[in-house]
């Protein structure tokens, strides 16, 4: 046992600073989003678009004011968008099965990506890897007049 705590502590130091390494902004899976307000929904039918699917946008509770004005969200706002297939079914476009969860959260230490933190995760909540900026951030840039969000609340 003398000689087990030393090689665990070394093994430690060891693994510990190589986990945060790799991946300094992972998101957690919000899990609990199909509970949160659903906003609005939006298809993009073509398959060649990287936004390809039937969306849906929701916001977490708490969130809820701050998207409304479009501006002033608290630490840890989070917004969703979960990606299902595009289906033809009887003349109507249906979602099909859930494809991927885009996710938002507010981190004002992501100060390269306007104060927010992005992630993609799979239908079973896996991370997926993405250049936050690059893949998310360069086109919600537009949006910097509504605190880099897109889609906005209508009675
Ligand atoms: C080509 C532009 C573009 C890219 C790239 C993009 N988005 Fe979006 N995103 C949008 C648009 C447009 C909406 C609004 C959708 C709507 O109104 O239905 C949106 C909506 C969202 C929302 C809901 C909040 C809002 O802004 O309305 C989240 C969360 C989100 N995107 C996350 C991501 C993540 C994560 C990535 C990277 C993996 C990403 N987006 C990449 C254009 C983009």
């Amino acid at each position: 046992m003398k000689r087990l705590v030393p090689l665990l502590l070394v093994l430690f130091a060891g693994l510990v600073p190589v986990a945060l390494a790799a991946k300094p902004q992972a998101l957690s899976y919000p899990s609990t989003w199909r509970s949160w307000q659903h906003v609005k929904s939006m298809v993009i039918p073509d398959k060649a678009n990287g936004l390809y699917g039937f969306h849906h946008v929701y916001v977490q509770p708490s969130a809820l004011a701050a998207y409304k004005a479009g501006k002033g969200y608290p630490a840890g706002a989070t917004l969703v968008v979960p990606f299902y297939e595009v289906q033809e079914a009887g003349g109507a476009t249906v979602q099909g099965p859930l494809l991927k969860v885009a996710v938002m959260k507010r981190d004002a230490s992501a100060t390269d990506t306007g104060g927010w933190r992005y992630g993609a995760f799979d239908a079973k909540g896996q991370a997926l890897e993405l250049d936050a900026k690059a893949a998310c951030h360069t086109c919600h840039e537009a949006r910097k007049d509504r605190d880099f969000v897109f889609s906005e609340w209508a009675d």
